[in-house]
């Protein structure tokens, strides 16, 4: 189970970064652009929803199952289990209520531009958060 969960969110975590790498480029050349939001932007953006929120789900389940989740938390002074164990989850939670406020904040704006504006700030500092806390160590 643990490995099998392990494979998934390693994996997963490619697509994810990948979709969202995407909506923030999209975001940003929209934006600058001056182009018309169209139903393939917010498709664009949509996926890398999808694809982030479904990472969390592994993640939560692999927190529970893995030797350096949720069964390390106790021990901070070492700092590769206060990564994976504290870190990793709870940064990556808080990049992804900020994609999920992006998303909905979009959906009551009219103006393209800002509709490009809303996901290029929400999205980019969601990727910025997750890529800042990601294990490297242990993707690599
Ligand atoms: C978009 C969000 C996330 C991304 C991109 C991501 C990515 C990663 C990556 C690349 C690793 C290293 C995998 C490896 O060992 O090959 C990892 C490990 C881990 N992640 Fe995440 N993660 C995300 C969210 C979460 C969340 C929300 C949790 C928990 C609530 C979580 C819990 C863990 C744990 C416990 C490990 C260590 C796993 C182990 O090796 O046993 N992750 N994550």
């Amino acid at each position: 189970m643990y490995h099998f969960i392990q494979k998934l969110h390693s994996g997963w975590a490619y697509l994810a970064l990948l979709l969202l790498l995407i909506a923030v480029v999209n975001a940003i050349l929209g934006f600058t652009s001056k182009k018309d939001f169209t139903a393939k932007d917010r498709k664009i953006a949509l996926f890398a929803l999808i694809g982030t929120h479904t990472q969390l789900l592994i993640g939560l389940i692999l927190y529970f199952v893995s030797p350096l989740g949720l069964s390390v938390l106790g021990q901070m002074s070492n700092a590769d289990y206060r990564l994976t164990s504290l870190e990793h989850p709870l940064i990556n939670l808080i990049a992804i209520a900020l994609i999920t406020i992006g998303w909905s904040k979009h959906k009551k704006l009219i103006n393209s531009e800002a509709k490009f504006k809303t996901f290029a700030i929400f999205y980019g500092l969601g990727l910025v958060l997750i890529l800042s806390r990601i294990p490297w160590k242990l993707w690599f």
